[in-house]
């Protein structure tokens, strides 16, 4: 049987951390064995709220990649492209927007809640708060376009963006209805299991509430982070009893980054009082270290050949936009233009 069409992407937010190394990149990398993988930088996406902050935009999109090759996202399994160079996608951006009703991108509560988040950043130190862009509207649109470019049947992510696949599928439908076309797949979502992995003051991991654990930091850093895991609170001596299943983040690290025994050894010694929190943390510290040695080092390697990197990217840009102008042909096509 023919693989199916797999899209997904992410916004170029500069460097990832062990929150998207567990939820979605081991995930992306087992996925390459069952589907033939579309992997891009939504770097177009970025733009609708980063649209004056792109001093960093170039350096962010490519410490992306770098991270999803060091993973085992693999160039020769998987076409790995930036957006922005598939300019199918825009044609059929603009042809989406006609057929989609305003009412339809207006209620998406996932766009509701980035606007609420971009107001409150903005309101902090700027009283003329701006209106929700054109662009930002779109976004929905815009998915839709990256899926629908490739006619895909399979899109991982993550819950938060449900609610976007499903204007991607009400808009794929209403586009072979108004055109009387079979042309394009309802995308379905393939929901990422995400063992939810908290940042290390015990909230959700990320960038902007330094709490996360770079994939890319290196030994010292990773250690001296770890040292802040929030431990068991009720547990004042190291000679006291400690609590494993109430020891809020260091333990669950454990349970995701150790083996077995580790982790069981782990819970006898701290239940025993025979294990102080410091001599623990500096243990995971090595643990997450020595698992992610090859990683760092497989990404320091493309680090130091960007032109390797780049040329990756522009292959798989190629691949992609022959795959979209497939699709457009027909689109133009249906639509008559
Ligand atoms: N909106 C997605 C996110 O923020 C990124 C994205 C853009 C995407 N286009 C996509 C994901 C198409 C899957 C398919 O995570
Ligand atoms: Fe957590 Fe380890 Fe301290 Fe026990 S000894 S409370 S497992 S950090």
């Amino acid at each position: 049987m023919e693989k199916m069409n797999l899209v997904s992407g992410m916004r170029s937010t500069g460097k990832l951390h062990l929150g998207h190394y567990m939820g979605v990149i081991t995930n992306w990398v087992k996925l390459q064995e069952d589907y033939n993988c579309f992997y891009f930088v939504a770097d177009w996406h970025a733009l609708t709220t980063k649209y004056d902050k792109t001093e960093t935009l170039k350096q962010d999109k490519l410490d992306v990649v770098l991270d999803w090759l060091a993973c085992g996202i693999d160039p020769n399994k998987s076409v790995i492209y930036f957006q922005s160079k598939v300019l199918q996608i825009a044609e059929l951006h603009i042809l989406l927007s006609m057929i989609t009703p305003n009412n339809w991108v207006e209620r998406d509560p996932t766009l509701k809640d980035m606007v609420k988040i971009l107001k409150s950043k903005e309101g902090e130190n700027n009283e003329n708060i701006p209106q929700m862009s054109y662009g930002l509207l779109g976004y929905p649109v815009l998915m839709s376009a990256d899926i629908m470019a490739l006619n895909a049947q399979v899109v991982p992510v993550g819950v938060d963006q449900l609610a976007h696949l499903e204007i991607t599928r009400d808009i794929a439908r209403r586009f072979n209805n108004i055109y009387k076309t079979d042309l394009f797949n309802e995308p379905k979502p393939k929901l990422t299991e995400v063992p939810l992995l908290c940042g290390v003051d015990g909230q959700k991991m990320g960038k902007s509430f330094n709490n996360d654990i770079k994939i890319s930091d290196d030994n010292e850093t990773t250690a001296k982070k770890i040292m802040q895991c929030i431990t068991d609170r009720s547990r004042a001596r190291k000679d006291d009893p400690g609590h494993p299943d109430k020891c809020e983040v260091a333990f669950k690290y454990y349970q995701i980054f150790a083996d077995k025994t580790v982790v069981e050894q782990t819970a006898i010694e701290c239940k025993a009082g025979k294990r102080g929190c410091a001599d623990c943390k500096r243990q995971l510290g090595c643990i997450i270290n020595e698992k992610f040695a090859p990683v760092r080092e497989k990404r320091e390697e493309y680090r130091k050949d960007t032109d390797k990197v780049y040329d990756i990217i522009n292959e798989g840009s190629k691949k992609a936009s022959v795959e979209a102008e497939k699709t457009m042909q027909l689109v133009r096509d249906a639509v008559n233009i």
